[in-house]
């Protein structure tokens, strides 16, 4: 199984905090399959996630890679050192990066590209925003930002999506289940007709999610995982969701 389930901790964490972190989640995480969980922790604390969750299975990945492989980019992380660090995904064109620091969607397509060449799992968020969404420009927005970001794409390429609405991101509300499932169909059909080589691993969800809404996702047929944001911050909390991922799908 491909990763269903990852946890985007943005900028937050500390070395007490993943401590505390790692003990709440294993003593509530209730399964053996591990294989599917992703966790993207700040850059600097890779070496310290990684030696808290030990030969758990977990894999650690990160939030951003730079869109040059090496060289003039003073503060920047490449897709060669994550995968160095043995880093085995890369969000790549969350909302928030778009928005805070203008990420364009042909920055967006050299940063896929870098990430396959390195094989690290590429994992493109796309989202509408509230307006868009208010003016039911949804699918329309959608199908720009895919085809904008995997046009450059080598043929070959394996990759993830997660559909993040801008709307839902840490507002407490989310699309109805039945819609996000139409979304994501949208999405798989646009990348097998448009690229009918590309390997789409799967459609995960972001926006909100927790342990009272999962289940509600999960049950959806082409809502194949999640992106969480502030629920994975509380290590039960992220255990729970996995638990019940694991229970549906
Ligand atoms: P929340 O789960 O806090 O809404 O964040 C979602 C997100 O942005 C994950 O990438």
């Amino acid at each position: 199984m491909s990763l269903r389930l990852i946890a985007n901790w943005k900028l937050n964490g500390s070395i007490q905090f993943n401590d505390q972190w790692a003990e709440d989640f294993f003593k509530n995480f209730s399964s053996l399959n591990s294989e599917s969980i992703g966790i993207a922790p700040a850059f600097i604390y890779i070496d310290h996630i990684r030696k808290l969750i030990g030969d758990s299975g977990i894999n650690i990945g990160v939030q951003n890679i730079c869109e040059e492989e090496s060289g003039a980019r003073t503060g920047e992380i490449s897709a060669s050192m994550i995968k160095d660090l043995g880093c085995k995904f890369s969000l790549i064109g969350h909302s928030e990066r778009r928005i805070f620091f203008h990420e364009s969607n042909k920055t967006i397509s050299k940063k896929l590209n870098l990430a396959n060449n390195n094989s690290v799992m590429p994992i493109l968020c796309i989202g509408e925003s509230a307006v868009e969404n208010e003016r039911n420009d949804t699918y329309d927005i959608l199908k720009f930002q895919v085809e904008e970001a995997l046009k450059d794409l080598f043929e070959q390429s394996a990759l993830i999506i997660a559909y993040e609405p801008v709307w839902a991101i840490g507002s407490g509300k989310i699309p109805n289940p039945e819609e996000i499932n139409s979304v994501h169909k949208m999405i798989k059909d646009v990348v097998q007709s448009r690229f009918p080589k590309i390997d789409l691993k799967s459609v995960l969800y972001g926006g909100s999610v927790n342990s009272e809404n999962a289940s509600s996702l999960f049950v959806q047929e082409h809502i194949d995982g999640a992106l969480v944001g502030g629920a994975s911050l509380d290590g039960k909390e992220f255990a729970q969701i996995v638990n019940i991922f694991n229970e549906i799908k």
